[in-house]
């Protein structure tokens, strides 16, 4: 009965921890903010939502090696989206996150790109 609490408590642990905010890399303090975006998104009843976010976006170009990436789940509570990075990231000029939302919860997500200044 103890363990399956423990169990249950590291379960709940680990649920909120994965809807805090995530990053990847490491920021040095002369990288540049390249892109810094919010994505908001209604509750959808008994669906979720997944959210591709590219950068650069379509039809633009970045030169710049991305160091560092940081996303801010603006509900600070258990309901937010878990961001998971898909592809590229840091030592890439090019990344894919994706926000997959909770059943009947929205997403209120930061999402910011550094990069190394030239
Ligand atoms: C930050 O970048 C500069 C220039 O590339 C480098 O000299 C410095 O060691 C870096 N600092 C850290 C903490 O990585
Ligand atoms: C990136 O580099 C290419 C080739 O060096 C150049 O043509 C382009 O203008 C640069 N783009 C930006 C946004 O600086
Ligand atoms: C988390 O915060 C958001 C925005 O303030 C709110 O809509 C949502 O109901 C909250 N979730 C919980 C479980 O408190």
């Amino acid at each position: 009965m103890k363990f399956l609490y423990s169990c249950l408590l590291l379960l709940a642990v680990f649920a909120a921890s994965q809807a805090f905010s995530s990053s990847w890399g490491k920021r040095n303090n002369t990288d540049i903010l390249l892109s810094r975006q919010n994505e908001r998104r209604a509750p959808l009843k008994n669906n979720y939502w997944s959210v591709n976010i590219d950068y650069p976006r379509a039809g633009t170009s970045n030169n710049y090696t991305i160091s560092f990436i940081n996303v801010i789940d603006n509900f600070r509570n258990t309901s937010g989206a878990t961001p998971s990075l898909w592809s590229g990231g840091p030592g890439y000029r090019y990344a894919q996150i994706n926000l997959r939302s909770q059943v009947s919860r929205g997403i209120d997500s930061t999402v910011e790109i550094y990069g190394k200044r030239k």
